[in-house]
């Protein structure tokens, strides 16, 4: 069998893309496909296939695969399903190497005979297929977005691959708002061929794609991923949210995308002898994908809190110790240096509270110190809402101490939390978008840092 990377190349990086099934009609899927496709600038040649139709969007339409002019990569099928068989005859004709398959009305209402065609079909020819049942592809560095989601998927290094399309759907509009940069956004559906294990490998070579996550009901071959993502958590975070926890929950997997989801502490057990971090909301796992995504690994678990307000110092310590994050006990020259930054009623020790009369400069010092310090293993800012500082100038201050601190050769993991109202929220997105995550409550900063120290500690940065 040849290398999966390399066959997944053809569907991440076509050289050239078919849309088997593209509609004259705005509104239908396939029409939307297409729309996609171009307007979210793919480079390649993009070839619209419809016997009915002479042109769509500007575009050549083809009766057939079999009458384009050139080799196609990558072949999005949005046709019913009872013509899937015949339109996968001809790709395998056309010697096209992977094929996306939209279409519903397989294997998730009991229609297996027809799932097992279509795969016998494939395998004659050599081709992978992704689905069937699903929203598409997206890859960004390729500017390919071969999907019916939103179009403009921000660019960065996350892969997502969710088995549920209409979730995958809503969390790209998601990510678009929240800007989470994706490298990937790859709708799984039933799983017939290409599964979560084969895109685990081509992630793990992909160097665009620094963190993995993945929306997941079940699994067709557990020990297949589990022996993928044991290799490949040791080099980059994979992140599962695992849906179907309790009884009836699987039994709705069972019924959506056809998956047996088997006891949830298997699937537990086995995440966690794989390195796989486990997430139980959307949140966790966006939360720490974007850590993952931009911070340094954790080297020793000594963390500091910094912070202007006391009762945002305690929630943080307690999340602390509930999430695995052990706070550094300073030394007296370290408590020091950071009393230099406070006024006398400030508390040096840890959390390092800079008290409500905090200003920009205290927060450079403090951040800029504990970068400096050789004790501090990664770095929790906390900033409460004052009328003496601006949420955008304590940001601009954390941002000037991470430059400085990188450019003298520092580098250690932080996570921030601003808390307040409207201009906290743009001055957290202005962090995140420098690459230094920043969430809205304490808690969610500090188990962010407890997911990145379980992975530390896995892949050996830790220990
Ligand atoms: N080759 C090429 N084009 C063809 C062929 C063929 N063999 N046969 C028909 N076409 C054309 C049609 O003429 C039509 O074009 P037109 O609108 O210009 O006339 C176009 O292809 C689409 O064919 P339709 O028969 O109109 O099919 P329709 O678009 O209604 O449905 C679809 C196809 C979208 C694949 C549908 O069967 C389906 O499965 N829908 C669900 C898909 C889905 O939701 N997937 C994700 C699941 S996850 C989630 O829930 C979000």
């Amino acid at each position: 069998m040849a290398n999966v990377v390399e066959q997944l190349k053809h569907l991440f990086m076509p050289k050239s893309v078919a849309v088997i099934g593209a509609s004259r009609h705005p509104g239908k899927i396939g029409h939307e496909i297409l729309r996609n496709l171009i307007e979210y600038g793919f480079e390649g040649k993009i070839y619209p296939i419809n016997p009915t139709a002479e042109e769509i969007l500007g575009l050549k339409v083809y009766p057939s695969i079999l009458d384009v002019p050139d080799e196609v990569d990558l072949a999005v099928v949005s046709i019913p399903a009872h013509k899937v068989p015949h339109v996968l005859e001809e790709c395998g004709e056309k010697g096209v190497k992977t094929t996306a398959i939209i279409s519903s009305g397989f294997g998730e209402i009991g229609n297996v005979e027809l799932e097992r065609e279509v795969l016998d079909i494939a395998r004659k020819y050599g081709i992978r297929i992704l689905g069937p049942n699903i929203i598409g592809v997206v890859y960004t560095p390729s500017k390919l977005n071969a999907s019916f989601g939103p179009r403009d998927v921000v660019k960065g290094n996350i892969a997502f691959l969710s088995q549920s399309g209409a979730l995958g759907i809503a969390l790209m509009g998601w990510t678009i708002t929240e800007e989470i940069g994706l490298s990937a956004v790859v709708s799984l559906g039933n799983k017939i061929d290409i599964d979560d294990a084969d895109l685990l490998e081509f992630f793990y070579e992909d160097e665009n794609t620094r963190v993995i996550t993945i929306y997941m009901e079940g699994l067709r071959d557990g020990r297949k991923f589990m022996k993928v993502a044991a290799k490949v958590t040791k080099k980059k975070p994979v992140i599962v949210l695992k849906s179907g926890r309790s009884e009836r929950g699987a039994k709705a997997a069972a019924s959506h995308t056809g998956s047996l989801a088997g006891a949830d502490r298997i699937f537990d057990a086995a995440f966690k002898q794989s390195g796989v971090l486990r997430a139980i909301t959307f949140e966790d796992m966006f939360d720490w994908a974007r850590a993952l995504a931009t911070q340094p690994p954790v080297k020793m678990n000594e963390a500091v809190i910094i912070t202007n307000g006391g009762g945002a110092g305690v929630m943080a310590t307690d999340a602390a110790e509930e999430y695995g994050v052990n706070l550094l006990e300073p030394s007296p020259k370290l408590i020091e240096t950071f009393r230099k930054y406070m006024p006398e009623f400030g508390s040096p020790r840890n959390p390092v509270d800079l008290t409500g009369q905090a200003d920009a400069e205290s927060y450079y010092g403090a951040v800029k110190a504990a970068f400096e310090s050789e004790e501090v293993g990664a770095i929790i800012v906390l900033y409460c809402r004052t009328a003496v500082l601006d949420p955008m100038d304590m940001a601009k201050a954390v941002m000037d101490a991470v430059k400085d601190a990188k450019e003298e050769g520092y580098v250690k993991p932080i996570v921030v939390n601003l808390l307040g109202g409207e201009d906290t929220i743009k001055a957290s997105k202005e962090l995140n978008r420098k690459g230094i995550p920043s969430y809205p409550i304490p808690e969610r900063a500090v188990k962010t840092l407890g997911a990145m120290i379980k992975w530390s500690k896995w892949a050996g940065y830790l220990k």
